[in-house]
């Protein structure tokens, strides 16, 4: 009988781990892949955006918004930035507070690893986890390598992205199959889709990065880099808005967040009164999305001289509350993590413990917390793993 079983070796697993070991706990670590710490290693474009110099509940999306902030409080960014200080890993700040890896986010998987060989942890990895009974003494863990009985069960297999990882929805299964609630699933942090025409029009523009101001339809507003795709949009700002974007929605792009482009017009018109409006435009915005904007909005291409203040304010208007409604998003093979999840209602914000099953946990982004883009899921991997490790601890 194992005492402590976690299933899943990423980012909360890992960490989880390291904190039991170092007090004395015998703990077994379970992982489908050949690897520990896999997605940490394709984050941050090989940087690992490892947290992020704010962090706040604001900073996440749940069905509770409230949950998170008892683990974020008693495990905050200055924690791991400490850590990561006494690994002297080099790291640097990027925009909007993010901090990566200088070098490369296998120096954050080192010293994980470093973290767990501090105590007894075993390692049994290719173990497909496949289900969880509840027994008299603790659990019953069925893996395709055999049974594993533990007092214990943390389960930390993260979300449904990246599915050629081997990422799997066996952890919400096995939840309602204990009768613990899962909100719905989709997929966070991911590019939209565009439909034809529109699409077709804004093709040639694949790679052009502008940027805008986006606001969702229940008015959260992000301004960063939009970049266009062949399949549609993507960039930071159309990652951050997906997670609050719904099927059917449109959302509302301000293309010139910067500009005062009523004051840009007029000052146009009175040194350049000839100029076309397609060429006044493009000093401001890429010729092609200029335009896509005529023939899409038909705008009136003229002289500026010839443009009524009524055609000038509906330009405004339009470069300003560009509405597009996208198709649909990339889905679970390009997100970067999963909405929805064990409900937070059946856990223990302070431990991570199942409300009817003591010793049964769970953490990192199988629970229904999303951040998001810059450092905050694996925060909250960080943060809701050493809320689990230091609950049994204490316990
Ligand atoms: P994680 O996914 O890390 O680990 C789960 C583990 O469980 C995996 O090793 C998996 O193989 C294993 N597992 C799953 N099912 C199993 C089963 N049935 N049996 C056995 N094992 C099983 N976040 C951030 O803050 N900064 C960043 O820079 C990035 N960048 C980024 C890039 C890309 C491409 C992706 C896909 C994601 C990110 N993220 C990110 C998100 C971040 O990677 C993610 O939120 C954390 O890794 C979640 O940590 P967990 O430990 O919860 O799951």
């Amino acid at each position: 009988m194992n005492e402590i079983t976690i299933i899943g070796a990423g980012a909360a697993g890992l960490f989880c781990a390291g904190i039991l070991g170092q007090q004395g706990r015998n703990v077994t670590v379970i992982d489908n892949g050949k690897r520990v710490g896999r997605k940490i290693l394709m984050s941050g474009g090989g940087k690992c955006n490892f947290t992020n110099m704010t962090v706040s509940a604001e900073n996440y999306i749940s069905a509770n918004p409230h949950f998170c902030k008892s683990a974020l409080s008693r495990y905050t960014q200055w924690d791991f930035l400490d850590l990561v200080s006494q690994y002297n890993i080099a790291w640097h700040e990027r925009d909007h507070g993010q901090l990566f890896c200088d070098h490369s986010a296998q120096d954050i998987v080192n010293m994980l690893v470093q973290e767990c060989q501090k105590g007894q942890i075993k390692f049994q990895l290719q173990t497909q986890f496949e289900s969880l009974q509840a027994t008299d003494t603790g659990f019953q863990i069925t893996t395709d390598k055999g049974t594993i009985f533990s007092q214990k069960v943390i389960v930390a297999t993260g979300g449904l992205s990246m599915p050629a990882l081997g990422m799997t929805p066996l952890a919400y299964q096995v939840a309602q199959s204990l009768n613990i609630a899962v909100e719905p699933v989709r997929a966070g942090l991911v590019p939209f889709t565009l439909q034809k025409p529109l699409l077709d029009k804004l093709i040639p523009l694949s790679g052009t990065a502008i940027s805008v101001l986006v606001t969702s339809e229940q008015g959260n507003s992000f301004k960063e880099n939009l970049l266009f795709t062949h399949r549609g949009l993507s960039g930071p700002v159309i990652l951050q808005i997906s997670n609050y974007w719904q099927p059917g929605e449109a959302i509302t792009i301000n293309l010139l967040p910067d500009t005062d482009l009523n004051a840009f017009l007029i000052n146009q018109h009175s040194s350049h009164p000839n100029q076309s409006l397609k060429n006044t435009l493009a000093r401001l915005l890429p010729k092609r999305l200029v335009e896509v904007l005529i023939e899409h909005e038909q705008f009136p291409d003229l002289p500026l001289k010839q443009l009524t203040a009524a055609q000038k304010n509906h330009i405004v208007a339009k470069l300003t509350q560009w509405q597009i409604q996208p198709n649909g998003t990339e889905g679970y093979r390009t997100a970067e993590v999963t909405l929805g999840g064990i409900s937070t209602d059946c856990l223990s914000s302070k431990t991570m413990a199942s409300k009817d099953y003591p010793n049964l946990y769970f953490i990192g982004e199988v629970v229904d917390v999303a951040g998001w883009l810059g450092g905050y899921n694996f925060q909250w991997a960080w943060s809701s793993a050493f809320a689990c490790a230091n609950g049994i601890i204490t316990s």
